[in-house]
């Protein structure tokens, strides 16, 4: 399959790698700014260049895009290339929004082509089998899980310090959001949240989230502070801690009854291969929704996102 990639930077020159391997290919790259030296393109000669996102869309010869930009132009790109029939694999966030979900949802159905948000944790086996060990320490009573880095070293002109757009929710924010509302699934009743705002921007939150079975979650990010990243589900009948749960590679399950276990999950390629594969394999099928990641999740994390950043607390 024939992708486009829009905008190429930190993030598309990591997918261009996960993409080799998998029946996916990059054939074109819309960048204003990559130059015809660039190490990648004099490697990749074949690859075309278009200076304008919209053109390569035109492009006949691709058949999917993967959008790269920051977040705020997420959505008017998605927006034209389901006008343009052309499958959309876009970073996370999909959406700074969860309204402007349905009007992605719209177009897709209307253009009746794709459209995923490209949250890596969720097409990785190991997850799957996360979802499967939860029985052997349900029922589920506590989940923990942070994602902290300290990036206050980034440009100041990076997506990270916009006011539109910036701050540790928008970014980091799906990882966490997304891996707390796929383990725990019934109702919210309560968010409780405390953020660290500077200049407008979050550059710290933790949330409290209660949920209706009497589960809490406890959220954590952060963009001026760096922690070992994990999570932790506590069950009635044992704990699973998960290094690096965004991209699961393994994780280690103690029973209460003394068990424990630990699992493994190489990867095949690298953490973004499984998200390619699959988004693949949906274009193939002709689905215009993922099964593994819905606009409906992508939804729930954008509403529970907005619902932390409400409370804020400036400090
Ligand atoms: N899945 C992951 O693990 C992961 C990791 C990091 C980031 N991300 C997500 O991927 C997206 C891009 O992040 P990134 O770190 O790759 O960003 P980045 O390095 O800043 O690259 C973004 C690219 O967007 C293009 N662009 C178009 N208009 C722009 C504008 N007005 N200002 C700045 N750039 C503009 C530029 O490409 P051209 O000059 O080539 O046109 C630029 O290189 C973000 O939404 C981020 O959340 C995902």
């Amino acid at each position: 399959m024939n992708f486009g990639i829009i905008g190429f930077g930190r993030i598309a020159r990591k997918f261009v790698q996960s993409i080799e391997a998998t029946q996916g290919v990059v054939s074109a790259i819309g960048s204003r700014s990559m130059t015809l030296d660039d190490p990648y393109l004099k490697k990749h000669p074949q690859i075309k260049i278009y200076r304008d996102y919209e053109q390569m869309l035109c492009d006949s010869d691709i058949e999917a895009v993967y959008i790269a930009l920051p977040h705020k132009f997420h959505k008017k790109w998605i927006l034209k290339a389901l006008d343009h029939h052309v499958p959309v694999l876009c970073e996370k966030p999909l959406v700074l929004f969860a309204e402007e979900v349905e009007e992605v949802r719209q177009k897709m159905r209307e253009t009746k082509t794709l459209c995923v948000e490209a949250l890596k944790t969720k097409f990785n086996d190991g997850y799957d089998q996360l979802k499967k060990d939860l029985e052997k320490i349900a029922p589920v009573q506590k989940i923990y899980a942070n994602f902290c880095s300290d990036s206050l070293d980034m440009p100041k002109t990076c997506f990270l310090f916009d006011p539109q757009q910036g701050g540790a929710l928008n970014d980091i924010g799906s990882y966490i959001l997304g891996f707390i509302l796929g383990i725990e699934t019934s109702e919210i009743v309560d968010v409780k949240s405390e953020q660290k705002m500077v200049d407008e921007i979050n550059y710290y939150f933790k949330a409290e989230i209660t949920f209706a079975d009497g589960c809490l979650a406890t959220a954590e990010g952060a963009i001026d502070r760096k922690k070992k990243r994990m999570a932790i589900i506590e069950g009635q009948n044992g704990t699973i801690e998960i290094p690096d749960y965004n991209r699961i590679m393994d994780y280690k399950i103690e029973q209460k009854d003394g068990v424990v276990i630990h699992r493994h999950f190489p990867f095949d390629g690298n953490d973004m291969t499984k998200e390619i594969e699959d988004f693949i394999k949906d274009v193939e099928e002709g689905n215009i929704e993922s099964k593994k990641h819905s606009m409906d999740d992508t939804k729930a994390i954008l509403t529970l996102s907005a619902y932390i950043a409400s409370k804020k607390k400036r400090s």
